[in-house]
């Protein structure tokens, strides 16, 4: 982790990748100007690590096996019912291009090639750069108005939004399937706008949540978004993240609480 978070400050930008920017906030970190060495930055980095993970909160936390893997959230090597809880922060529509503003760090890690990169981003959920879904419709009544009022607009964006819903559909699918019948999934997600027009999204993964058997199992709770301290430069039409929900699902034969997003 502190490699990782050292490689942006210290950089000075391969031409083959597009130059890293650094939050004014994460400047201050580092005083006036760039740290001088990557072993500067590293040091910094590992100091603050160790400094959290000796917080006396998590020095009371039991110790248990952990291991850390790395799938695509649609098709996870777990077996069925083995999961307690499931805390997920999923791509928010329209939200971000992940790879393009950690491609800096996975290539300098070694964790992936250039040639890898695109593979890499084609998998990425709400990926903007692939058009389209062979549906143009989910079958909800939410789901699909929101995407008919973008479709008014914008074809493009109309089918970006389909196939977000399609694939966290199939995230949903898959989170359920490992899910203990007592289980909760926990996921955050903020809203956003495209094309002038507000997506709720926490509201439309609610409905997809509701199709495949998953309900809210307490009232959702939601979060006004202060900071707008995006790593890289975003699209002036992808509109911006107004509001974070954190949404809690267990297995619908459970019964579920009033969804009401107001
Ligand atoms: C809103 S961010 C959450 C970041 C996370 N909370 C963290 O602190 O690193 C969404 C994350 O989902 C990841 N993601 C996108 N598509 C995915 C997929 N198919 N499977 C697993 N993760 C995916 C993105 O790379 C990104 O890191």
């Amino acid at each position: 982790m502190a490699a990782s978070s050292s490689i942006r400050p210290v950089s000075k930008a391969d031409p083959d990748v597009v130059p890293p920017t650094i939050s004014k906030k994460r400047q201050r970190t580092f005083g006036p100007g760039r740290p001088r060495s990557f072993f500067t930055a590293f040091n910094t980095h590992t100091e603050k690590i160790k400094s959290s993970l000796l917080a006396p909160m998590l020095r009371r936390l039991e110790r248990h096996e952990s291991r850390v893997r790395c799938e695509d959230a649609r098709d996870l090597d777990l077996v069925s019912g083995c999961a307690d809880y499931i805390i997920m922060s999923p791509p928010y529509f329209t939200a971000h291009d992940y790879v393009r503003s950690v491609h800096l760090e996975l290539l300098a890690l070694g964790m992936c090639s250039v040639e890898e990169l695109h593979e890499l981003r084609v998998k990425t959920i709400g990926y903007a750069g692939t058009y389209g879904s062979p549906i143009s419709s989910l079958g909800l009544h939410d789901c699909d108005s929101t995407i008919e009022d973008i479709r008014e607009r914008h074809e493009q964006r109309a089918q970006m939004l389909c196939r977000y819903l399609v694939q966290m559909r199939d995230v949903l699918s898959e989170c359920k399937r490992i899910l203990k019948p007592q289980g909760s999934l926990v996921i955050v997600i903020g809203g956003s706008t495209s094309q002038g027009l507000t997506i709720p999204t926490a509201k439309l993964i609610t409905e997809l949540g509701s199709s495949i058997g998953l309900q809210l199992g307490s009232v959702p709770v939601v979060n006004a978004i202060r900071s707008r301290g995006f790593m890289t430069r975003r699209n002036v039409t992808a509109g911006v993240i107004e509001d974070e929900w954190i949404l809690r699902f267990t297995h619908s034969e459970r019964g579920g609480a009033d969804p009401r997003f107001t």
